[in-house]
């Protein structure tokens, strides 16, 4: 393989910048040409692309977000966009492709390749979500729930000095992984994940509980896919039950997508870089690079985004035992 691209897509997430920086120094090692996709799919169909060498990655490891920036196309949805992608691609002389993202960015990859398979695709999951199946963790999930545990943390100092009730939104769309462990890490009193079905009774019967016991300063950490929704919608039903309590909501937000990423981000990323270029230089497409159990994993990209990663039960009943 003489020459491929790297890029990034979907939502960002710490130790992206990692990733692409092990990218272009793995390619470098194995003389392979690389270049840089600017916003993900949209910049394959806008002709984006820039090169990259050694000195161009310098000092972005240590930086959250990412140096190519990322986006959602709409564009590569269509089969007009991705043939203007495919022309892009050719023309810049790339015979393969790392794609750093998330389940759409894999499923993008996947149509791709049916429709142009002389473009080899390899991913690497870079989502805060955790929430790719086939591997361990995603690059940007440690860096999440560490940002999250120390938001949960000082919000606990304020809620203890006002006796205050706190609802806590993070991230998770789909899955409550960043809840789960952020929640057990800052000792919440209860965790509600999309995984399980939230009982608003039986919560409020806890609260009572704590309230009979002089515990008013109680944090709830609430996943923003709950299914009995975000944490306004589950402050206000709790209220209409109890009203003893003083409440707060707060949401997290985007700040759980930002900043340095940690230590265990940096290797997993830099890690996972050089297997997705070594795997492209062995033949191999159609897969996303992994850790599973300490060791890389190859996951077609169509097990990666179809199978849903489950929450492990003994993680869920660990979030349960310690939460009340
Ligand atoms: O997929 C990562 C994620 O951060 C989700 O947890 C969240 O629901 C979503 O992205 C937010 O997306 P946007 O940046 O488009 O608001």
């Amino acid at each position: 393989m003489k020459k491929i691209a790297v890029f990034t897509s979907g939502g960002d997430s710490p130790g992206m910048n990692a990733c692409i920086r092990a990218v272009v120094r793995a390619s470098i090692h194995y003389n392979i040409g690389i270049a840089g996709i600017l916003r993900g799919y949209k910049g394959m169909i806008n002709n984006d692309f820039i090169p990259l060498n050694s000195k161009s990655v310098s000092y972005i490891l240590n930086k959250g977000g990412t140096i190519l920036g990322s986006a959602r196309s709409n564009e590569f949805r269509t089969s007009e966009g991705r043939k203007k992608a495919h022309e892009n691609l050719k023309k810049n002389g790339i015979e393969g492709i790392v794609a750093i993202g998330g389940d759409g960015t894999f499923t993008g990859a996947n149509i791709f390749m049916k429709e142009y398979p002389d473009i080899a695709i390899v991913g690497t999951p870079g989502t805060i979500d955790n929430d790719l199946y086939g591997t361990d963790f995603t690059i940007g999930y440690d860096t999440a729930i560490n940002t999250a545990m120390q938001a949960i943390d000082k919000i606990k100092d304020t809620a203890d000095s006002h006796d205050r009730l706190f609802f806590i939104e993070v991230m998770g769309r789909d899955v409550g992984f960043i809840a789960a462990r952020s929640g057990i890490a800052a000792g919440a009193k209860a965790i509600l994940i999309p995984e399980s079905k939230t009982n608003i009774n039986e919560l409020v019967k806890q609260l009572k509980v704590n309230a009979s016991e002089k515990k008013m300063s109680n944090i709830i950490v609430v996943a923003e896919g709950d299914d009995a929704g975000g944490a306004f919608e589950i402050a206000r039903k709790v209220k209409d039950h109890i009203d003893i309590f003083d409440v707060r909501v707060t949401v997290l937000g985007h700040m759980q997508r930002g900043g340095s990423p940690t230590c265990m981000d940096r290797v997993l990323a830099s890690r996972l870089g050089v297997a997705a270029v070594e795997a492209l230089r062995n033949g191999e497409k159609g897969i996303m690079l992994g850790q599973l159990h300490r060791k890389i994993s190859k996951i077609p990209f169509e097990n990666a985004i179809k199978h849903h990663k489950k929450m492990s039960a003994p993680l869920e009943q660990l979030a349960k035992i310690l939460a009340y």
